[in-house]
């Protein structure tokens, strides 16, 4: 510490002390931050028989529990999140310098002072740069009661004071430091504690906060393990959105994201050969790193069965109510809250599509084709969208009614079994290929919901914004 500077303000601190406490006109004395006389003090601090500070009062609570959880959260109007403060602290045992009867008990300080006599410790905090907030102590203070807590103020060139303290245990404070001048020329900041006559205090911590005004940004980390023998995996690429944030998993397994807003985001690992469990994870940073981000990854090619997983998002929102299809195994699941879905396949299949569908949305893709002999995941970007005036076979019809559901049978690239009876006429692959007479027929069967044909509701179905689309195409005479 710099003694020099700090030694003659100290030295001016004790004897104004020493005059304040001995003096008979305490109103002489110098008051808190924000308030005049210490007989003020005195009248406002008396009043204080719970650990709540005179100086607590305009951030208060309203006294009923039940109004405040009815009130919404306070509003988030950017990524920044809540200020974040960065917090020094000092223990008791770390005061220097302090009286002669001071005792350093090991981690507390201890103020025992005589009767019409004192006992003090100082504290000295080297801050960052940034704007002062909060000076707190953590102290007990024993009947009679008479402890004190100051600040140096380089305005007034003095110790700003609050007390005394009754017996009370817990934290007293300086707030809103921002408002006056209690860095030294030096940049340092230097905080009291004081035992009057009688009383005894002890001083377990004293914390200074600053709000450094740096934008928050945060570390989400995690490790990757290999389900065989549970050891590390390295080389995995883990992908944290939106953001496009990127990461490897290194030799011990570990990763980590440097530099990440508050905000909610996806972290999904992936790397050639492997599936992972969970296929992705939720992350919310808010005030704090986010640590424990673990994945077990399992090398394909094990028997059945296989875990088909993954998550629909529509832009930053999960999707959730989503039908998840897979036409002819008769196996369909919905997202979840989350927006991830997952199945089983029992037996191998050699391969099979996934098919999402929700009224009013559409899939990119709009149907994924999948091999059935290994977990897979497979996510989803979901749009929603309104009926249009004009509904076209090339915008509106083929990706968002025929690819995800008629397609799966009436397709020009399909023969045999794989058309499911379908018609080789009908084909809605090609606009022209298919006849005006089917076009009307598809419509109608589509409405009436004879087609798909019955044997295949359980998988593939119309929804109900795609019957619009085909009403509404039908309406407008069937546009390319
Ligand atoms: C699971 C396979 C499958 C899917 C998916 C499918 N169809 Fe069919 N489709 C058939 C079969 C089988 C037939 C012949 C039996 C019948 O008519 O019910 C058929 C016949 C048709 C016919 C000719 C019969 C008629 O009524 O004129 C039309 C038109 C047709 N489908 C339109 C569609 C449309 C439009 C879709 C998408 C909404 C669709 N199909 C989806 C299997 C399918």
């Amino acid at each position: 510490m710099s003694i020099k500077t700090s030694v003659p303000l100290f030295i001016r601190a004790v004897q104004t002390v020493a005059v304040c406490l001995l003096a008979a006109a305490l109103s002489a004395c110098a008051g808190r931050p924000e308030s005049g006389s210490l007989e003020n003090l005195r009248q406002t601090d008396a009043r204080q028989t719970d650990a709540r500070p005179s100086d607590a009062r305009p951030g208060s609570q309203p006294p009923l529990a039940a109004m405040l959880r009815g009130l919404p959260p306070i509003p988030m109007d950017s990524a920044r999140g809540a200020t974040v403060l960065q917090t020094l602290t000092l223990t008791g045992s770390q005061a220097s310098p302090r009286s002669a009867g001071a005792v350093n008990d090991g981690s507390n300080l201890s103020l025992v002072a005589p009767a019409g006599g004192f006992e003090y410790g100082m504290f000295e905090f080297t801050p960052p740069a940034g704007t002062l907030q909060a000076l707190v102590f953590t102290m007990d203070v024993s009947s009679p009661g008479s402890a004190w807590i100051a600040i140096a103020n380089y305005e007034r060139l003095a110790w700003d004071f609050k007390g005394p303290y009754p017996t009370l245990a817990g934290a007293k404070a300086f707030l809103n430091l921002n408002n006056g001048n209690y860095k030294s020329p030096g940049g340092r900041v230097y905080g009291l504690a004081l035992a009057y006559d009688s009383t005894t205090a002890s001083v377990q911590q004293v914390q200074l906060t600053v709000d450094d005004g740096q934008t928050p940004s945060f570390t989400v980390s995690g490790t990757v393990t290999n389900s065989a023998g549970s050891v590390a995996l390295p080389g995995v690429n883990l992908s944290l959105q939106p953001g496009g944030h990127v990461a490897q998993s290194g030799i011990d397994g570990s990763f980590s994201f440097e530099d990440i807003e508050a905000g909610d985001y996806t972290l999904t690992p992936s790397l050639t050969g492997f599936t992972f469990a969970p296929p992705n994870r939720d992350v919310t940073v808010s005030n704090a790193d986010v640590s424990g981000q673990n994945f077990v990854g399992t090398l394909q090619g094990g028997g059945p069965p296989f875990t088909i997983s993954g998550k629909i998002m529509d832009g930053d929102t999960p999707l959730a109510g989503v039908t998840v299809m897979v036409p002819f195994e008769q196996l369909d699941t919905v997202t979840d809250a989350q927006g991830n879905y997952s199945f089983e396949i029992l037996n191998e299949i050699e391969d099979f599509r996934v098919v999402p569908l929700l009224s009013g949305f559409s899939f990119d893709p709009p149907k994924a084709f999948l091999t059935g002999d290994h977990d897979q995941t497979q996510d989803f970007t979901a749009t929603a969208y309104t009926i249009p005036d004009t509904v076209s076979y090339a915008t509106h019809m083929k990706p968002l009614v025929f690819e995800p559901v008629c397609m799966n049978c009436h397709n020009s690239a399909y023969t045999g079994a794989e058309r499911h009876g379908a018609h080789p006429d009908v084909n809605w692959d090609t606009y022209g290929g298919t006849d005006l007479t089917f076009k009307q027929h598809g419509n109608s069967r589509a409405q009436s919901g004879s087609m798909p044909p019955f044997g295949f509701h359980a998988t593939i179905n119309l929804t109900d914004s795609q019957k619009a689309l085909f009403q509404k195409w039908e309406d407008g005479a069937f546009q390319p």
